[in-house]
This record gives structure tokens, sequence and C-alpha cells, in this order.
């Protein structure tokens, strides 16, 4: 077959983001156009490949023209390089050659419409935060690193205190429920749905102090994040919004399930669209492998749950990782656009990971893709992706185009001054600390009388002592034994309790 005849299946009615050229017998044929319909980008997509093949530089091309097209896209930037998005590139001869080869004709460096975040504030951008309650106990728990067993009980702490008007915001809020509900007052409140262990109690109180130490502390907490912000466009072009993550290396976690509450919360409040002609937003998951290390079975369901309802919005996702072995099967099932970068087979472990890549490809006549796989050049891809029938492509072996903007990091200087400019400084700029689980369990300890004692009792007691009996010590220790607190949640639990509604990952609906 000639590049031109593998072309035919890339030449599509409707619009499309164009990648690069085809490759065939090492000649790169730039007429031969390899490209994405508008229409299957909702259709989802995976960029895979080893470390330094392309996969950023491809996110930043695809991401570009969805821009240009008006569509807002958001991208996470773990290295740091992808905040280039916003300045135009640096052009050079390899550079306009790379144009030229792939058919990139007009190629001319340009900047686009950006907007940073950063998780809690941490680094250069707009914070980004979310409240425990609309988080859930499923992400929260995958976040947290819990077994099964853990995860039911965090679920039942989420049940009571949400019945019992205990508002979840921030971590110490869900620190002191728990704190509650393991002390001698408290422990009665779970009996007859299950009640929650000591020693259960103890590793999520871990695991909490831990995830604060990390981020956690400024990232949970209000004024939430809107998702309906990521669907800005400025003067026809699409927003880039771009999630600065380097500050997050110790809890990538963190950071992945954050991904899928935005995927989720988008599910809740976009309207159902179908199949529409281009897509109202991208995400691009880098990293994705974060999501399914580890994970629990609830989790992974609804990561493909969400993954395969999110499309009927309108929503595109693409997930970026080194190998596509990293990822489920049930996901990967659902990738209908694949841009495979270069892998290696040094090792055994590296063989069997390719000969498992290969078997996600449709067959070629016109390459042996495990040859393919393992020769790519840098900015080369094999590429197949949903054709507008619905049908997959025949794979091409593709060089890439050049981004326009600047493949590397953003001057620090001019993102510090766009983020000190951003529109959204106004609503998300400063933390809040509303009265919720922890100060109202703090604020009845003071409001109580003190606890009858009668004075030989008491002397009898040394102060050390009577700390450690009321469970905890301090404020909230004293609090866990007051009968009148006991009271107050029961009551709490009747007349204020409601349990929040929640979807795809029990992530609480807001708005
Ligand atoms: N489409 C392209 N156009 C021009 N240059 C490219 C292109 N793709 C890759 N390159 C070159 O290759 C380098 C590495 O690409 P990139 O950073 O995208 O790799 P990566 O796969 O994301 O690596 P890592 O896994 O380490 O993040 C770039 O800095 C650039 O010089
Ligand atoms: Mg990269």
């Amino acid at each position: 077959m000639a590049a031109a005849d593998i072309a035919k299946a890339y030449a599509f009615d409707g619009p499309a983001v164009e990648l690069g050229a085809v490759v065939l017998d090492g000649k790169t044929d730039p007429s031969a156009h390899v490209r994405i319909p508008f229409v299957m980008l909702n259709r989802h997509g995976l960029v895979a490949g080893a470390t330094g093949g392309g996969k950023t530089k491809t996110l930043q091309l695809i991401a570009e023209q969805l821009s240009d097209a008006g569509v807002p896209v958001f991208l996470t930037d773990i290295k740091g390089d992808l905040s280039g998005v916003a300045a135009p590139g640096a052009s050079s001869d390899k550079l306009t050659a790379r144009a030229t080869d792939t058919g990139a004709d007009g190629w001319t460096p340009t900047g686009f419409p950006a907007q940073f975040f950063a998780i809690g504030g941490k680094g250069s951008g707009v914070p980004l935060r979310a409240t425990v309650t609309s988080f859930g106990p499923t992400l929260l728990s995958k976040v947290l690193e819990l077994n099964d067993t853990q995860e039911s009980s965090l679920e039942l702490i989420f049940h009571y205190a949400d019945k019992a008007g205990l508002a979840l915001l921030d971590l110490k809020d869900l620190q002191a429920v728990v704190a509650y509900l393991v002390s001698d007052e408290g422990k009665g409140d779970l009996e007859g749905i299950g009640g929650l262990s000591k020693q259960t109690a103890g590793v999520i109180q871990r695991e909490l102090t831990g995830l604060a130490d990390s981020g956690g502390d400024v990232f949970f907490g209000e004024p939430q994040f809107d998702t309906a912000d990521l669907l800005q466009v400025t003067d026809g072009k699409g927003v880039l919004s771009v999630v600065e993550l380097a500050e997050l290396q110790d809890r990538p976690q963190l950071f992945s399930t954050f991904l899928m509450w935005l995927l989720a919360d988008l599910h809740h409040h976009l309207p159902e669209v179908g199949d529409v002609d281009k897509p109202k937003l991208v995400f691009f998951l880098d990293e994705s492998h974060l999501l399914f290390n580890g994970a629990s079975k609830a989790f992974l369901n609804s990561v493909t749950q969400t993954v395969r309802l999110i499309r009927s919005k309108g929503v595109g996702v693409f997930f970026c990782t080194q190998n596509p072995t990293d990822l489920p099967g049930e996901v990967l099932g659902q990738l209908g656009n694949r841009v495979q970068h270069a892998l290696r087979a040094f090792t055994p472990d590296d063989a069997t990971a390719l000969a498992k890549a290969v078997k996600t490809y449709p067959k070629s006549a016109d390459y042996d893709i495990a040859e393919a796989l393992t020769t790519l050049g840098i900015g080369e891809a094999i590429v197949t992706v949903m054709g507008e029938t619905g049908a997959p492509t025949p794979v091409a072996w593709t060089k890439l185009r050049p981004p326009r903007s600047l493949m590397a990091q953003l001057d620090p200087a001019e993102q510090t001054k766009q983020v000190a400019g951003s529109s959204l400084q106004e609503k998300y700029g400063k933390a809040l600390d509303r009265e919720s689980a922890y100060e109202l369990l703090a604020k009845r300890h003071e409001d109580a009388p003190e606890p009858a004692e009668t004075p030989k009792a008491a002397e009898a007691k040394p102060q050390e002592h009577k700390k450690e009996e009321s469970g905890g010590g301090g404020l909230l220790g004293g609090l866990m034994k007051n009968k009148a607190f006991q009271q107050f949640t029961r009551s709490a639990g009747r007349s204020l309790g409601r349990e929040i509604t929640r979807g795809l990952f029990g992530t609480a609906r807001r708005r």
C-alpha cells in the first residue's frame, strides 16, 4: 500500500485534529495526513510510550488545535514543561523542517490562552480545592491507600457524618468525627450498622495525618472548585486549564483521584448531548498509571463507568502513560484514539509488555507493529483512530507535527503575572474555614456544663490519668465524653441530618 492509501482512511468529511504525516518504508509523505475527527474525540484516547518519545508534545499539539477550534482543554503539567502552551514557540530550522515534512504549511509560533491552577494553591496557580464530603469515601480511600475493609469503614463514617449533620469540609473535620466514633460515647452511635474498630480508626487517622502533611491540608476545604470554570472560551479560543503538579510529587494519588472527581462532577452537571460536532471539553490525564496502582475494585468500577458515561456529555478523556498495559483492559477497550510512541524492549518484562501492546492494535498489512514500536523515532508514533463511521482506521506510522507553542517551561515571572491577574482569583484566591464538624464538636464541648464529680473522686485521680480516660485527651477527648454532645449529634441526625446524594464515585452532588 502507498502512503496516500493509508491517508485515505484519515480523510474525514468534518474537521479533524492534524497529527502529522504517514511514514512508510522510512519515508515521510507530507501530503499523506493522519488525523483525528473532532466528532470522535469523545471516544477518548491513549497517548503512550517510553520516556522521551514525545508524549507531552503530542498532548500539546492536540490541545493547541482544540483551543483553536474553541474547545476548552484540561491539562496536567507533571514536569512543568506544559506551561509553555501560553507562549509562542521558539522557531528553529529543525522545527520548520519538521513542519514542512509533516504537511504543516504556514506553521508559525503561537501562544494560547491559558489558566494556571495549583493544588490548594501550592505552586504557581489559582488554588484548586474540594471538600472532603464531595470527594466521598471511594476516592478518599484510594488516596489513603486503604484496603477494602478500611474502605467500608470510611463509608460508614461518611454515612454517619451525613446523617448527623456534621459537615466534612477539611481533613480536621474528618479526623474529629473518626476520633468521636471510637470514643466510649461515640462508638454506640454506629451500633447495629457495623461499628468502627479502634484499629481501623487508627489506620485511617494515621493516613489522614500523612495526607495533611503532603498537601491535603490545603487541598481539602473551601471554596470548592466549580468545574464550570473549566469550560471557558475567550475570543473564540478554548482556554487551556493547566494544573501544576511539581509540588505534589509525594502524593500523586491525590492528584489523579482529584481528576476523577472532576470528571464525576462534570458528569453530574453537564447536560446530556450525545455525539456532537466537537467536544465540550477534553481532558488529558498524564501519568494515568497512578490511578490504577493498588486500586480497589469499587474504585476501578467507578473509573470505568465514569469514562464510559462522560462520553455522552461531550467530554473526551485522553490517558497518558508509558505503557498501555498500565491501564486495566476495561478502560483500554474504551479508548478509540491511540497514539503510541516508541516502546522499549530491553528486558524480558519489556518484551512481555510489548507483545501485549501489539495485540491491542488492528492487524496491519503495511507494518510489522512489534518492529515499528521499537524503532519509532522521537516525535513519531503508531496511530489508529476512531473513524467517522465508528470503525478503527488502519494503523499509520506517523511523524507528528511540531507544536506551535513553546516546548518548554513558561518564564516563571510571566506565569506569576498571569496567575496574579487571573479572573478566578477573586473566587478561589483565599481559603475559607466555615463552621463544620471540627468546629461543631469543639463548640459543643465549650458550651457543655462541667461534668459533675465528687471532690473525693477528683482528688483520687491524678490529672494525667483523667486525660487518658477521656479517650484521646484535649478538647476533642473531653467532648467525646460529653453526654450533651452525644445527644446533640443524635438529634442532629434526626432533624438536620440528610444523606447527601452521591453519584458515580459516591461524590456528592452540588449546585
Ligand atoms: N511533535 C514533536 N515536534 C517536535 N519535537 C518533538 C515532538 N515530539 C517530541 N519532540 C522532541 O522530543 C523531546 C521529548 O519529547 P517529550 O517531552 O514530549 O517526551 P515524553 O514522552 O513526554 O517524555 P517523558 O515521559 O520523559 O515526559 C522534546 O523535548 C522535543 O525536543
Ligand atoms: Mg512528558
